[in-house]
């Protein structure tokens, strides 16, 4: 028999993982979703996943559209995180408090002042559980300035780390 999800998701939040930002052109605008499931799965092939929520805007939004970005969020960089994991918020406009650039390999945007940025164009799907993984063959890998730190998730809580 399987553990409780609600068990799990407590014991699995002593885990630490960095804080990103998925970015995806849609429907004439740039949605935009905060995410700690990124993973390099593969460095030759370069090849990036993350796990999506079935029900989120996100994940529909790249069955459409093949190409995407993700933002690593500076340790400074908590509101936008807040914000862009907070449920009901508009699909427009989403990025209109939130400074960034175009991508450059993807349709999507950069957050201005991130960590590392990835622009991944889809390759793989997979159906895991309540999320879909999708894999991206990684087009373009950037850091960010020396100096920035990052933002993790831990308990709950995302601080942020240099
Ligand atoms: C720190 C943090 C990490 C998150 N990681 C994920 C994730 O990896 N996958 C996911 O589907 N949702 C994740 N979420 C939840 C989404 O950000 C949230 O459900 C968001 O509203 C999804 O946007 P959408 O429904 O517009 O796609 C995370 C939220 C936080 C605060």
């Amino acid at each position: 028999m399987s553990v409780d999800p609600v068990e799990l998701r407590a014991v699995a939040s002593r885990m630490a993982s960095g804080v990103c930002v998925v970015t995806v052109a849609w429907r004439g605008t740039v949605h935009a979703a905060t995410v700690s499931t990124v993973l390099v799965l593969s460095q030759d092939p370069p090849l990036l996943g993350v796990a999506l929520h079935e029900d989120s805007r996100v994940a529909e939004a790249l069955e459409d559209e093949p190409t995407w970005s993700v933002s690593v969020l500076a340790d400074d960089q908590g509101s936008v995180a807040d914000w862009l994991a907070s449920p009901g918020r508009p699909v427009l406009g989403q990025l209109d408090r939130v400074p960034s650039t175009a991508a450059r390999s993807s349709s999507a945007r950069w957050l201005t002042g991130a960590a590392a940025w990835f622009d991944c164009r889809t390759v793989q799907r997979h159906v895991v559980g309540d999320h879909v993984l999708v894999v991206g063959d990684v087009l373009v890998a950037e850091e960010g300035a020396p100096t920035v730190g990052a933002l993790v998730h831990l308990r709950g809580r995302t601080p942020g780390v240099r």
